[in-house]
């Protein structure tokens, strides 16, 4: 996992503009936002799935770096004032803090620009082209108004920080609707994200997805307990939000216990998926058990 995370610290950098390239102050906040730190899950995922597919993941780093702009760009706006007003964010002050608001609004809106773009460049050659663009039709539509903007507002709805139109009566619905929109979209398309570019067609790539569904689920269902249960220290950013803001969450909906014992089932479901794809104890398992046992 460490050598994995290298893999994508080594590219990031140079994939963003040089701080003193115009208009600077806007891509030094963009490298605030992006650099120093992150686990950097997403494009780890994208990387070992294409592993596990059968591709060359050297071949895919810099497309799996779009994917965390692209996660990037959605913290910067999920931090913002007008959506979860957080001051701390990967133990740094949140661009909004380090800069202003309006820069910060900007840095989200050029960094999914920014990401998308990438997606259509790498990788690199001719070769690649018909990939490429089913890749960035997979991320985008992901990441959209049927994927993760609409778990997001879903969420602003439930949380009545917006008048909503009431469609989603059930809490227990309307929670599941949330989480699998708002971080499952993202996780999800990194895991097929790797099998695409490993050249998977969308049938072959279906265990692929029914894996990182799963993760994607587990992985907010974490964020929740750890909302409630993790340090400032640990996490990088304020806990204790979520009861705080009223927010319906696995923890808030039906308490610590039943979040747990969910994340122990979606564990044992997890690591089923993966040693379909990838036989016993592989890299997409071991990810899966740190998603539910990390403390940040
Ligand atoms: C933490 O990721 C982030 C989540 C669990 C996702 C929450 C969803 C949003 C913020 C979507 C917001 C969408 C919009 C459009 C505002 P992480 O633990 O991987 O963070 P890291 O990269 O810092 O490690
Ligand atoms: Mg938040």
């Amino acid at each position: 996992m460490d050598l994995e995370r290298q893999a994508i610290e080594s590219v990031l950098p140079r994939l963003l503009p040089a701080d003193g390239q115009w208009p600077s102050r806007l891509h030094r906040a963009m490298r605030h936002a992006v650099l120093g730190g992150g686990k950097r899950i997403r494009p780890i995922l994208a990387r070992l799935a294409n592993r596990a597919a059968g591709g060359d993941p050297e071949s895919i780093t810099e497309a799996a770096c779009g994917l965390e702009l692209i996660h990037t760009y959605s913290l910067v706006h999920d931090d913002l004032p007008a959506l979860d007003d957080d001051v701390l964010r990967r133990g740094r002050p949140t661009v909004h803090v380090a800069f202003d608001e309006p820069t910060a609004i900007l840095v989200g809106d050029a960094l999914l620009t920014e990401g998308l773009l990438i997606l259509a460049r790498y990788p690199a050659g001719s070769e690649w082209g018909p990939a490429r663009a089913e890749a960035v039709a997979l991320v985008a539509e992901a990441i959209g108004s049927r994927g993760m903007v609409g778990g997001q507002m879903e969420d602003l709805e439930a949380t009545g920080q917006v008048a909503g139109d009431g469609v989603s009566g059930d809490p227990g619905v309307r929670l599941d609707l949330i989480h699998r929109h708002k971080t499952g979209c993202l996780l999800r398309a990194s895991v097929e994200l790797g099998a695409l570019l490993a050249g998977l067609g969308v049938e072959e790539r279906g265990r692929f997805v029914g894996f990182g569904q799963s993760l994607g689920l587990a992985f907010q269902v974490a964020d929740d307990v750890l909302d409630a249960t993790a340090t400032t220290a640990e996490l990088g950013k304020s806990p204790g939000k979520d009861a705080e803001a009223d927010k319906l969450t696995w923890v808030t909906l039906y308490g610590l216990e039943a979040a747990r014992r969910k994340l122990h089932e979606l564990e044992t479901e997890m690591i089923e998926l993966a040693t379909d794809i990838e036989g016993p104890d592989g890299a997409l398992a071991a990810v899966a058990r740190k998603v539910v046992r990390r403390r940040g």
